[in-house]
């Protein structure tokens, strides 16, 4: 299994903050946002990992992770010359996955506890993992069936959402997420979406879901930063 941390985009929705950084490299608490994600992937047994990141900040990144010896972990960069959507950004991992499994996190996703189990039960087909929200209207959206634990359909940031189950920026797929990448159109807002991928799995039948125990959060907005930092913050206390 492969990991793949998508950290472009333009994070329009935290600027200022971002006029001269990357959202990934805001601190959450007292890490780089970057941390987390690859933090997840190291306590998942993920160690070949790929950082997709904008032509602005690579270098950056390359600074902060390097090589990734200091995590125990092997780190590949890639560009993505212009902000195209999440699904845009997978596609440049095309390579890199060579036909294996892959583990993709957004970099502004932060779970408090580990997701190994679902990610070594993996088998072929996609995963996603829901947590339940009170702004689910902000998020991919899951529609789910618990009884079969069939999932029936993902809206992208519904105004009436079906659930308050959100999707999380966490996913596992089989490879041929790359070529249903091939196949996508860009959405309203010129973007290639994961949500369209997603979709894809479950009218082939073949996406699962599992939910979230612990704490998640994202850190894409104000509000969703600073509850981010509070919530590492929370952890780390706790463990004190
Ligand atoms: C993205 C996805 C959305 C998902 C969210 C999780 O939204 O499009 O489906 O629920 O990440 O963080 P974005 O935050 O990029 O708008």
């Amino acid at each position: 299994m492969k990991g793949i941390i998508l950290a472009g985009g333009t994070g329009s929705r935290l600027y200022p903050l971002t006029k001269v950084t990357n959202k990934h490299l805001l601190p959450v608490y007292d890490k780089p946002m970057i941390y987390y994600p690859l933090q997840t992937f190291i306590d998942a047994g993920i160690d070949d990992i790929m950082i997709v990141s904008g032509k602005g900040h690579a270098g950056h990144f390359l600074e902060l992770l390097g090589s990734g010896a200091e995590f125990g972990v092997r780190l590949t960069y890639e560009i993505q010359d212009e902000a195209g959507g999440i699904a845009q950004a997978l596609a440049l991992a095309g390579d890199f996955a060579d036909d294996d499994n892959v583990t993709v996190i957004l970099g502004d996703n932060i779970f408090q506890d580990s997701v190994k189990d679902a990610m070594q039960l993996f088998e072929t087909g996609a995963h996603i993992f829901l947590k339940k929200v009170l702004d689910a209207g902000r998020f991919g959206v899951a529609e789910v069936d618990e009884g079969s634990r069939q999932v029936l359909s993902i809206e992208e940031k519904p105004d009436v959402p079906k659930s308050d189950y959100a999707v999380t920026g966490l996913y596992v797929y089989d490879s041929s997420v790359f070529e249903i990448i091939q196949t996508l159109k860009p959405s309203g807002r010129g973007e290639l979406e994961i949500t369209d991928v997603n979709n894809e799995y479950i009218r082939q039948g073949s996406m699962k879901y599992s939910v979230v125990d612990g704490h998640w959060s994202d850190a894409g907005t104000f509000d969703s930063l600073l509850r981010a930092g509070l919530m590492v913050q929370n952890k780390v206390n706790n463990t004190m």
